[in-house]
């Protein structure tokens, strides 16, 4: 495996803006492209008012702020990647999308570039079916907010080779992060296993339990969760959250545990996502949460 020196970052969202994150502050070059210029230069914008902010408060020097930034190369092609060790897929969460991609990024990068997906919930197997050499293809799943969520699946595709995933463990540690490798199962790990919060989370509210903001303070403060089920549907935005629960719902063939909720479709079709359109299960103000009306 070659040494890994310049990652590439396609999708300049949420995900792929924190993957820039902590690979620049690693020393990495990053190269970002989006098929939206506008989504680059915002995140890089917000790139450098994040490492400014660090700065203000002690955790940065000006140096390593402007060393981090220098690190950042924005792009306007996608065959900017062609020098690429190594591309991360950060963009919409559509298997044919995602294809389409890979096909592409395959004959625009070397031989021994690595092509990993942040996927959600889609399998790595079929994303690397698009390529003609999927042995190289990987699942890189990092958390939001990437740079306090310390933690990375590295998921192996059924003909990914392992001394690629090994080399994403070892990369992920250099980043500050700890990787836990998982088999290409619908959900991986976290999407399987913590399921379970935001599923019967809404239960309870469809139930009448309680309230939204009930059920998180509950889940917080006495079940030790970061967030609450609702908090985080509202982090992640219900229109990445949503056809998740769909997809793995689908993948394990109706399987009741993961059937998704009417709560999140209406919210969706209604263009209530969460904070990123400043209204979901809570109302947002400058960033801050209010509770539901
Ligand atoms: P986002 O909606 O914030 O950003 C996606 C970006 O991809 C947009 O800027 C869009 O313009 C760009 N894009 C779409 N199609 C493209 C294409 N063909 N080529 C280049 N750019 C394209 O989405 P977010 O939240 O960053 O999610 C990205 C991926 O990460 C998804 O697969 C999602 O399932 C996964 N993910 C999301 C998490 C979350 O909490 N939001 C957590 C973990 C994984």
């Amino acid at each position: 495996m070659k040494d890994i020196k310049t990652i590439g970052i396609v999708g300049a969202g949420a995900m792929g803006k924190g993957i820039v994150q902590i690979a620049a502050q690693a020393g990495l070059t990053v190269k970002l492209f989006d098929v939206s210029s506008q989504a680059v230069e915002a995140a890089c914008t917000s790139l450098q008012q994040t490492w400014d902010k660090l700065s203000a408060k002690g955790k940065f020097t000006p140096e390593q702020v402007k060393a981090a930034m220098a690190n950042v190369v924005a792009c306007d092609s996608l065959e900017a990647m062609a020098d690429a060790d190594l591309v991360v897929e950060a963009i919409v969460e559509r298997l044919d999308v995602k294809k389409d991609l890979f096909k592409q990024l395959e004959g625009i990068v070397s031989a021994q570039c690595v092509l990993a997906s942040n996927t959600s919930s889609l399998p790595i197997t079929a994303i690397a079916s698009a390529c003609e050499h999927p042995e190289r293809v990987v699942g890189y799943h990092f958390f939001n907010p990437v740079p306090l969520m310390k933690v990375v699946e590295v998921i192996d595709g059924l003909r990914s080779d392992p001394a690629v995933g090994d080399a994403l463990m070892e990369l992920a540690r250099k980043m500050g992060h700890t990787p836990v490798r998982a088999k290409d199962m619908p959900g991986f790990i976290v999407n399987h296993a913590g399921r379970g919060l935001n599923i019967e989370g809404l239960r309870a509210a469809q139930e009448g339990v309680a309230q939204f903001d009930q059920i998180d303070a509950i889940m917080r403060e006495q079940a030790g969760f970061r967030m609450g089920p609702f908090e985080l549907m509202d982090l992640t935005g219900l229109d990445v959250s949503h056809p998740v629960m769909e997809s793995i719902y689908q993948q394990f063939y109706d399987e009741p545990r993961f059937r998704p909720s009417p709560i999140t479709a209406v919210r969706l079709a209604g263009g209530m996502l969460g904070r990123k359109t400043g209204a979901g299960f809570y109302r947002y103000e400058d960033g801050q949460k209010q509770l539901p009306e």
